[in-house]
């Protein structure tokens, strides 16, 4: 009967059993000393009580022994709570190389979700199981916090920037989505579902689903060409813009001397604040495109621009899309 009764959400990720283990550790220690100590206090009051009016306890003058005792087994308890908190911390926010990129964008009151092959969907989100799934994330107006119980997954959604979480889920199922950050009067109702799918039945969904005919990075693609991006940012760098061929993940040397990775976040503000990080031996030359395009354009143009690696490396990585794009590109 006991079985039936959940306590915790269902284990559907590679990091839900860690979660939960760090988690039970640390309830068994606390109640653990709860009970020790309301245990002793009983006995204790009970043992020593006051027999007689004129009854005078002993003095006592400490124990080292006993300092040391209650010093030293907590603190070995703590730093053991605190060294395991820290290693699945870093697990949970270190994404795996290998494995997916999926795009979310959070706004009143709804998910927006894009897969690499072009997919999107509202609300929902379809995963296959055994694969790293890496979401990378932004909010097109307040804070909202992307939560999936089953999967011991919680990761802010914040607008003007970018924040990634990952999980890889185990078991095929339909799991609750969450918002856990208050965002306003349907933050309530700002809810959805992940779809975790065997593998084959997520590519027929890829398939099935795909009404979008353009990947993200041909969508970015067109919509590159549609702002005039390539007017300055040509395959060869041109002495009005810096070639985007090969710039994802790459350092970059800045005007002011210092370097910076040429991540998603940096793509983004260099699209709507142009002058912000201006790269060495360019001036301020480039518009902003604040207000041209919205967030899901924004990612779309970062898949694009990420995919540019593929031509110039032999890079097997990333995107289906960017891919296709290639050889899409090659015909
Ligand atoms: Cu979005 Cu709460």
């Amino acid at each position: 009967m006991l079985s039936n009764i959940q306590i915790l959400p269902e284990v559907a990720s590679t990091m839900a059993g860690k979660v939960d283990a760090l988690y039970f550790f640390i309830t068994a220690v606390s109640v653990f000393f709860f009970l020790l100590v309301m245990l002793l206090v009983t006995f204790f009051a009970i043992k020593f009580r006051r027999r007689s009016k004129d009854e005078r306890p002993e003095p006592i003058h400490g124990s080292l022994k006993l300092e040391l005792l209650w010093t030293v087994i907590p603190f070995i308890l703590g730093m053991a709570m605190f060294g395991w908190g820290a290693v699945l911390y870093f697990d949970m926010f270190t994404p795996p190389v290998e494995g997916m990129n999926i795009y979310v964008v959070g706004k009143q009151w709804m998910w927006k979700i894009q897969h690499p092959e072009g997919n999107r969907e509202i609300n929902e989100l379809h995963v296959p199981v055994g694969t790293p799934v890496k979401l990378i994330m932004t909010s097109e107006d307040v804070i909202h916090s992307f939560f999936v119980p089953a999967f011991r997954m919680k990761m802010d959604v914040l607008p003007g920037r970018y924040t990634t979480a990952w999980f890889e889920a185990t078991k095929p199922g339909k799991y609750h989505l969450f918002c856990a950050e208050y965002c306003g009067t349907k933050h309530s109702q700002m809810t959805g579902s992940v779809y975790a799918m065997e593998p084959v039945d997520y590519q027929d969904w890829l398939e099935r689903e795909s009404v979008a005919t353009l990947s993200m990075a041909q969508a970015g693609e067109q919509l590159y060409n549609q702002l005039g991006c390539g007017t300055c940012h040509a395959q060869e760098a041109e002495p009005r813009g810096p070639s985007l061929y090969g710039l994802h993940g790459r350092a970059v040397e800045l005007l002011t001397g210092n370097a910076i990775t040429a991540d998603d976040s940096y793509i983004r503000e260099s699209i709507l604040l142009p002058a912000a990080k201006l790269v060495a031996g360019y001036g301020p030359l480039m518009p902003t495109y604040k207000g041209q395009v919205n967030e899901e354009e924004l990612l779309r143009l970062v898949a694009y621009i990420k995919s540019l690696n593929l031509d110039t490396e032999d890079s097997t990585s990333e995107s289906r899309g960017g891919k296709e794009l290639k050889e899409h590109r090659n015909e």
